[in-house]
């Protein structure tokens, strides 16, 4: 059941995408738009939209109500990556199987499209279908949770704490604010979208939350357990790097054990969740799938 939504999300979200960066008729523009299609569409897991579009099922929310939703959160995903890449941050070669953005399109276009990434999301979500309390809440949601206090401040810890011996509290705040907020705000979303009621919203943060905690944590691991062609990015680099990392921290085994234990948070929350329909097995499917995945 798992396989075939992440199949059909990434189908729905790649075709939603390939229409919003359609190619600028001004055609001295082309390596712009070629440099945002060259890292939106070269796949990836689409997690984030397809959180969207998951917890839009089990709120009973048809997928064109969130598809806008679910684009622009893959988007700033997408730039939060490509500026990830570049020799000022972690100076990485290889994303998704291929060259880095900058490598193929240089710095300055690189920076230029993932800042355009940023932009048209905002864009896409003036387009959600719904009422516009809800669009706003939606905006708010996914605004907080990409900028100063949210992915943008986990990242600039995660630069600033580059080096240093790791601290237990800093790594935490990296993790939750760098991958956990935008992870967090696909699942609060459609939260916003149902206008749900308080216990729903909080069990829906606890899910995001934990998973999005655990998610980084894995990144982390499999940076060090993983190999290189099946993440699709050079491994081992933040051991090169002397990041702050969990294994660093706790080792390979503990920081496995924390990735079982926030699951369980998770599914927990879900599992008891009366505001959700059925289909919120799925969200249970996928907690699971996260624990074990292997790029
Ligand atoms: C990688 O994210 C960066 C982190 C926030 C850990 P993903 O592992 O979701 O990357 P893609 O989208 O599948 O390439
Ligand atoms: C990146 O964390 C988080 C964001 C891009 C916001 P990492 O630097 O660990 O991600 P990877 O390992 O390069 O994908
Ligand atoms: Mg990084
Ligand atoms: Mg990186
Ligand atoms: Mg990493």
């Amino acid at each position: 059941m798992l396989d075939q939504f992440l199949a059909e999300t990434s189908e729905l979200i790649e075709a939603a995408m390939d229409r919003w960066i359609a190619r600028e008729p001004i055609n001295f523009l082309t390596p712009l738009f070629d440099s945002m299609r060259y890292s939106v569409l070269s796949g990836g897991k689409r997690l984030r939209p397809a959180l969207v579009l998951m917890v839009s099922k089990a709120l009973g929310l048809s997928n064109e109500s969130v598809l806008p939703a679910a684009c622009a959160i893959e988007m700033i995903h997408t730039y939060s990556l490509i500026h990830d890449d570049l020799p000022a941050m972690d100076n990485d070669d290889l994303r998704r199987g291929k060259p880095t953005n900058h490598k193929v399109f240089g710095e300055a276009t690189a920076i230029l499209a993932g800042d355009a990434l940023l932009t048209m999301a905002f864009q896409a979500m003036t387009d959600c279908p719904l009422p516009d309390r809800s669009v706003i809440a939606m905006i708010r949601e996914l605004a907080v949770a990409s900028g100063a206090s949210g992915m943008v401040g986990g990242q600039v810890a995660d630069m600033l704490e580059e080096g240093k011996p790791v601290e237990e509290n800093r790594v935490l705040f990296i993790h939750r604010h760098k991958t956990g907020a935008l992870i967090r705000a696909a699942v609060l979303m459609p939260a916003h979208a149902a206008q749900v009621d308080d216990d729903t919203m909080q069990r829906l943060s606890t899910y995001g939350e934990s998973i999005g905690l655990a998610f980084q944590i894995m990144d982390d691991v499999l940076d060090v357990v993983g190999d290189t062609v099946t993440l699709g990015k050079v491994a081992g680099m933040d051991a090169k790097l002397q990041k702050a990392t969990y294994p660093a921290l706790y080792g390979v085994e503990d920081s496995l054990q924390m990735v079982n234990q926030l699951t369980e948070v998770a599914i927990g929350a879900i599992e008891d969740a009366k505001g959700l329909n059925p289909s919120k097995a799925l969200l249970i499917e996928l907690a699971n799938y996260l624990r074990n995945r292997n790029h």
